[in-house]
């Protein structure tokens, strides 16, 4: 009998390759735990696609509230559908806006969670400073905005990266960067068994910032302390462990992720 192939949906291929919304959130109580000393409860993430983390969230804890934004409807209501309705009465604790996420200012979030890289969609410092002032002050005075930032010297050059998944294989491909305005445009490709391709699944036309510009610009919207969490190395495979840390000086290598927090 044939075996069933993988989805087909983007959004399916997507999230089995780059996401894992229940490590992101045991992640959040950790930072806010160890910046505050408690448990958060209201979490709101920013360009939140498909909604996958804010589901978790208000999965992981009877009293947790989510909200989630983005402006792309069609990516809301997939979300809608998969994520949400599932989650029965716990629905009731997460909303949903179509929205710029530089518009909306309430309610009063513990943590923000920008991830993805996401924020990288504003190319100038005027505009990403400007969300950074909007998150800010819709953070409840002991909040975190938590983001995921990337770079080495890969992250300028022009290639692919495969990663086998379970019946496919996900791509990124770099196919843009310009070293003067710092622009640089990625795909993500699915490649199927039978040799059929998605191209094209998703393209992101970002601005690559480094730590020390999103730090200036985070404390230029009034952010009081960013904190780095550098990855630590896996002794075996010289590659990243999956563990961060607070770091204040790292190494340079190929190519790293890291995250920023800044307290607001
Ligand atoms: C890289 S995806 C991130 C999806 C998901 N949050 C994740 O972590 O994988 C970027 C998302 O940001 C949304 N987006 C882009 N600009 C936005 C803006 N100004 N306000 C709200 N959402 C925006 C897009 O519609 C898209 O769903």
């Amino acid at each position: 009998m044939p075996r069933p192939g993988p989805s087909r949906d983007r959004h399916a291929l997507y999230e089995a390759s780059v996401q894992c919304p229940e490590a992101d959130v045991q992640f959040f109580d950790r930072i806010y735990r160890e910046w505050n000393g408690e448990l958060p409860r209201l979490l709101r993430e920013d360009f939140c696609g498909t909604a996958a983390i804010a589901a978790a969230w208000v999965r992981k804890r009877p009293d947790n509230q989510a909200i989630g934004i983005d402006l792309d409807g069609p990516t809301l209501a997939w979300g809608r559908r998969v994520h949400i309705e599932p989650l029965g009465e716990a629905a009731r604790r997460l909303q949903i806006h179509q929205a710029d996420v530089r518009s909306v200012k309430r309610p009063l979030a513990d943590i923000t969670a920008a991830l993805n890289f996401s924020y990288m969609v504003f190319h100038e410092r005027v505009t990403l400073r400007e969300y950074f002032r909007t998150s800010r002050a819709a953070l409840a005075p002991r909040g975190v905005l938590i983001l995921d930032i990337f770079g080495g010297w890969e992250a300028q050059a022009l290639t692919t990266e495969t990663r086998r998944k379970p019946g496919f294989t996900y791509a990124w491909e770099q196919a843009g960067f310009d070293p003067i305005s710092g622009l640089t445009r990625f795909h993500i490709h699915f490649r199927f068994r039978d040799r059929s391709e998605m191209k094209r699944a998703f393209t992101y036309d970002w601005r690559l910032w480094t730590i020390p510009e999103v730090r200036e610009l985070l404390a230029e919207a009034g952010f009081k302390k960013t904190v780095v969490y550098w990855e630590g190395t896996d002794l075996k495979t010289r590659g990243g462990n999956g563990i961060f840390r607070r770091t204040s000086r790292a190494k340079s290598c190929p190519g790293w992720v890291a995250y920023i927090v800044a307290g607001a």
